[in-house]
């Protein structure tokens, strides 16, 4: 049986996306690949307790217990470097990459956004901030895209995107509730189809 694309998920919070994929998995949605580390930048994310419950290896790595950004950049390369891992996946993961990262894996990093890139990414567009510029906007539709992660935020090329109505009334909370179902469906199913795509093109790691 050919090896298993091997996929890290990074995170910070919650944890629903990472829950998603993890459930695409269980069902054998995931095209053979296995998710064999969640990274998570906060020692308290929830990501974690559901990562523990489907006995996936955790590790918990915050900028705080690092002296410098370069030091904080090796600790996360090795954790990586140690699952063996092929794909990244950032799954509300709060920090930004730095360059080691981004080149080491360069093409292997997805990410999921909550808008419709590239409109409403970059700096300071995430969790709510994003649902309420997109109301402020008078936007008539919002969803979410999944990503390849380049050096800039919310930045590299779009692999996929799902949409959704804005209904008048909405809040940022509303919205924001109607866009997590559809990275829900959106995240899993596009990791599943770039894994396939990695397997036959045989670049996983070394
Ligand atoms: C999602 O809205 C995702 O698009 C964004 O961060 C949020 C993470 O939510 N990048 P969760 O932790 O997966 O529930």
């Amino acid at each position: 049986m050919p090896k298993p694309v091997r996929i890290a998920v990074l995170v910070s919070g919650g944890g629903s996306n990472l829950q998603a994929i993890l459930q695409a998995q269980d069902s054998g949605q995931l095209a053979g690949a296995q998710v064999t580390l969640v990274l998570s930048s906060k020692d308290d994310a929830y990501a974690l307790e559901r990562a523990r419950r489907h006995k996936v290896a955790t590790a918990v790595i915050e900028r705080a217990s690092a002296p410098s950004d370069e030091a904080f950049e090796s600790m996360i390369l090795a954790a990586l470097a140690k699952a063996e891992t092929d794909v990244i996946c950032l799954a509300g993961y709060l920090k930004k990459l730095g360059p080691g990262v981004v080149c080491r894996y360069q093409g292997r990093i997805l990410n999921i956004h909550p808008a419709l890139l590239p409109k409403f990414g970059g700096p300071g567009m995430y969790g709510h901030f994003v649902h309420e510029a997109v109301l402020a906007a008078g936007e008539k539709e919002s969803g979410c895209s999944v990503h390849v992660v380049d050096e800039e935020f919310d930045h590299g090329p779009v692999l996929a995107q799902a949409k959704v109505p804005v209904i008048p009334g909405d809040t940022p909370e509303s919205l924001a509730a109607r866009v997590l179902e559809q990275e829900h469906r959106l995240y899993p199913k596009t990791i599943a189809e770039f894994c396939r795509q990695l397997k036959l093109s045989g670049a996983r790691h070394d």
